[in-house]
Parts: C-alpha cells; sequence; structure tokens
C-alpha cells in the first residue's frame, strides 16, 4: 500500500503543481479530491507550460491514471476547455476519470459568487469568483447536482428545472438582478454531460483497489492549509478542507491508506485575497519578492501579497495535516536581499504566542517576532546537490526545520521540475 499526499501548507500556490509532476512520474494514479478551478497549478517541462485548473498534474505521463474524486466541484466548461488544450500539446486524455458524486458547479454559481461578493463591499473574501463557495453551499443544503444526475437527460433537465427557478428567485427578489435563462442553460450543459459521460466512474473503487494492489497513488492537494474551511483563516478561506483529513473524505478512503503526507512551503509566505497576514511585507522588499518569484495568479492574475517565512503557521500546519515530511520551495527568489527573517513566535498584549490563533482579530493584533539570517547573493537554479548550497541558505533551512519539528526533504530552487534539490 502506497498513499502519498501533497498539499499545500501556507495558503495556496506554493508550487504543487511542480511536485505532483514530479512525483506522479512515478505513480500509478493520481487524485485531485477537493476544491474545483479557483486551483492554478503550474507544470514546466522544457519550453511547455501547462496552467491546469481542474485536470489532475499527473496527466502528462500516458501510464498514470487522473481521477477527479467526489470532494470536488467540477465546471464542466472548464474542464473540457483544459481537456481541448491538452489535446493541442498532444497529453494523453484517456486516462482522465470523474467521480459519479462529485458535484458540477452551474452558471447560477457564478452568478452567486459574483454577487455575493459585491455585496460583501468592503469586507469582501476576494474569491476567485468561480463558483466554488456556492457550489459547497448546495452540496451542504442537499440541492446540488452531482455528475450522476448531470448525465442522465431526464435527472438533469428535472434539476435545472428544480435548482434554477429557486436560484432565480433569489437573483431577482433578493439581489434585484436578472434571472437566467434556464432553458438556454439546460441546453449548452446537456452538450457538455454527453462529452462527459464516458469519463464518470465510481473512482473510490479505482482508488481502493489500486492501493489494495500495491500501486502508488498520489493525492494532489490544492488550496493550502490556512484556506481550509475549518482550520484556515475563518471567513478569508475557501469552502473545502485543503487539509489531509479533506482527502480522505473526497477522494473516498479510510485515513488507514495513507502513508505519508508532505507539506509543500514556499522559503517565504504569500496570500491572494483578503485577511491578516501577520507577516506580510508591504514594502519594498515584499515588491522584490514578488518580483523575484513572479508572484501573480495563476487563476485571476492577482498580484499576491508577499512575507517572510512564519514558523508559527508552519507549526500549525505540520500539526492539522501530520506531516511527515516538508519541501521548501522557492528559496531562490530570496536571493541577493541582504538578510531573510524567519517569524518564529508572534507578540501579542505584550504575550508570547507561539500556536496560531483561531480569533482573526487576535491574528490581526499579532507582531511577528523574528530570527534574522545571512542573505545569499549566488545563483543556486542550477545547485543539484544539498552540499553546493551556500553556507548561508543550510543555516536557514536548518533553522526551518528546527523551528517546524519536521523534516525537510526537498528544497526547490527554481520553476522547472529539473530544478529540485533532495536534502538526505
Ligand atoms: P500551486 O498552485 O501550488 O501549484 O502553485 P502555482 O503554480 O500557483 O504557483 C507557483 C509558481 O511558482 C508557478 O509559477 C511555478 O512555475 C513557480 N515555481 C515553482 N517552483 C519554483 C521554484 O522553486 N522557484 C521559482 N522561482 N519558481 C517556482
Ligand atoms: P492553488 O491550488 C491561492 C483563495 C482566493 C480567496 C479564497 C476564497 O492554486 O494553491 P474561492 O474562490 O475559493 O471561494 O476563494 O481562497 N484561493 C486560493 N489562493 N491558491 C489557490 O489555489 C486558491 N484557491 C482559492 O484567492 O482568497
Ligand atoms: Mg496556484
Amino acid at each position: 500500500m502506497s498513499g502519498k499526499v501533497i498539499l499545500g501548507a501556507q495558503w495556496g500556490d506554493e508550487g504543487k503543481g511542480k511536485f505532483i509532476d514530479i512525483f506522479a512520474s512515478e505513480a500509478d494514479l493520481v487524485v485531485r479530491s477537493q476544491g474545483g478551478n479557483n486551483a492554478g497549478h503550474t507544470v514546466i517541462v522544457g519550453d511547455n507550460v501547462y496552467k491546469l485548473h481542474l485536470i489532475p498534474s499527473g496527466i502528462l505521463y500516458s501510464g498514470t491514471l487522473n481521477v477527479i474524486g467526489a470532494g470536488v466541484v467540477l465546471d464542466p466548461k472548464v474542464v473540457l476547455s483544459e481537456m481541448d488544450e491538452l489535446a493541442k500539446k498532444g497529453a494523453p486524455l484517456d486516462n482522465l476519470f470523474i467521480d459519479e458524486r462529485t458535484h458540477v458547479i452551474m452558471p447560477w454559481h457564478i452568478e452567486q459568487d459574483g454577487l455575493e461578493e459585491a455585496a460583501r463591499g468592503a469586507g469582501n473574501i476576494g474569491t476567485t469568483k468561480k463558483g466554488i463557495g456556492p457550489c459547497y453551499m448546495d452540496k451542504a443544503q442537499r440541492i446540488g447536482i452531482r455528475m450522476h444526475d448531470f448525465i442522465s437527460k431526464e435527472k438533469f433537465f428535472a434539476a435545472v428545472k428544480r435548482v434554477g427557478e429557486l436560484k432565480n428567485k433569489l437573483f431577482v427578489n433578493y439581489y434585484g438582478g436578472k434571472a437566467l435563462d434556464l432553458d438556454a442553460i439546460a441546453e449548452e450543459y446537456w452538450g457538455y454531460a454527453e462529452r462527459l459521460a464516458p469519463m464518470v466512474r465510481d473512482t473510490s473503487v479505482m482508488v481502493f483497489d489500486a492501493l489494495k494492489a500495491g500501486k502508488k497513488v498520489l493525492f494532489e492537494g490544492a488550496q493550502g492549509t490556512l484556506l481550509d474551511i475549518d482550520m484556515g483563516t475563518y471567513p478569508y478561506v475557501t469552502s473545502s478542507h485543503p487539509v489531509a483529513g479533506g482527502v480522505c473524505v473526497g477522494a473516498g478512503i479510510g485515513p488507514t491508506l495513507v502513508d505519508e503526507v508532505v507539506g509543500i512551503f514556499k522559503g517565504y509566505t504569500t496570500r491572494v485575497g483578503q485577511g491578516p497576514f501577520p507577516t506580510e511585507l508591504d514594502d519594498e522588499v515584499g515588491e522584490y519578492i514578488r518580483q523575484a518569484g513572479a508572484e501573480f495568479g495563476v487563476t485571476t492574475g492577482r498580484a499576491r501579497r508577499t512575507g517572510w517565512f512564519d514558523a508559527v503557521m508552519a507549526r500549525y500546519a505540520v500539526r492539522v495535516n501530520g506531516l511527515t515530511s516538508i519541501v521548501i520551495n522557492k528559496i531562490d527568489p530570496l536571493r541577493g536581499l541582504p538578510k531573510i527573517k524567519l517569524c518564529t513566535a508572534y507578540e501579542m498584549d505584550g504575550k508570547i504566542i507561539t500556536d496560531f490563533p483561531a480569533d482573526l482579530d487576535d491574528l490581526a493584533k499579532c507582531k511577528p517576532i523574528y530570527e534574522e539570517f545571512d542573505g545569499f547573493d549566488e545563483d543556486i537554479s542550477g545547485v543539484k546537490s544539498y552540499d553546493e548550497f551556500p553556507e548561508s541558505i543550510k543555516t536557514y533551512i536548518d533553522a526551518v526545520e528546527r523551528q517546524c519539528g519536521c523534516k525537510v526533504s526537498i528544497v526547490g530552487v527554481g520553476p522547472d521540475r529539473e530544478q529540485i534539490v533532495y536534502k538526505d
């Protein structure tokens, strides 16, 4: 049995796509278990850049099966356009499967996401406006449309009428907006359903059988730990469970089938959207890191907020995910900075805090306490072995490891799949 989870340990965009792609080369099956096309995962292979939102990042290997699990919310239009793009680049697509229980993002979810964000005004979350939150809301309200309904014409047309009419009442009577044309939606989306129908399976069976047969299964995380609806910086979170526990629910397996949980961090911190960020650098150092790390969103193009590595948050991520090892990705963008800082604790109302607080009002008051390290000027993008790193990087990585209480297995030095350095 070999189940390995790769997840984001900060606020997303840690470089999960690159690592899934690397580990997928030796995996038999790759599974996405939560989130939707709010995710944006970059995979770079030579001159080809793939920006994947829904399709698992294992798709580039013809021998690997790729599964979109029950916990994902799937926009059919997006998955089909992603498939068309991949087909143009020659990627194999006959190895992609979607779970019968996966919920479908409909046009009213996207509409509702936009209306709700506008209604929140200055208190908006900064969602990706892809309909993710409203689709999960309908799932919890038990009015969602799942893939097995979607691919049955009679059930799908009835569901569009039932749910669509409810949504139109909300849009017209509450938001004062326009009603959606439900007949046009049913016709358009039935076309998508027909294309996707051959890929629909009970993927929990596929994953279970693969693990029982001793095959290698990789669980591809989306978003990040601090965006988890329970464990993240609520309400500035997404509506799913990016933490390790979410993998079991979303892929339909038990926790005893997971052997390894790898948390991906950057050598610093970024965040897209609103919410407190204790180590944020709203200055020229923050801008330097943003430019050096090309910190602009894959999904929305927004500039990412940047800050120092936060070990209070990292220890929290190690704990709530039960991480077995960590990756420190994107260390190269820190090149050229005279000093590198690492937040080891917070000071709040005169007290020292070492555990990440639940109350965002408390978090907003937290002032980071930093340990300072020498920077580095060397070009490390071609480093192949850990010994070749400048001493200052090794000292910094050692401190991160000590602060997190978890071993660092890999350091990332550039966007290409070759640009990784194994530590032990
Ligand atoms: P994901 O959402 O976690 O898969 O990450 P994104 O793809 O949204 O963002 C990570 C960005 O950093 C992408 O543009 C990657 O190509 C890039 N990247 C990944 N690893 C490295 C690295 O080690 N160094 C640098 N400079 N860029 C990297
Ligand atoms: P990957 O997988 C970074 C953020 C949004 C917003 C909040 C809620 O690429 O790491 P949503 O549309 O999900 O309701 O928005 O969550 N967010 C992400 N930030 N990376 C992501 O995915 C994200 N997915 C959602 O910016 O703050
Ligand atoms: Mg991303």
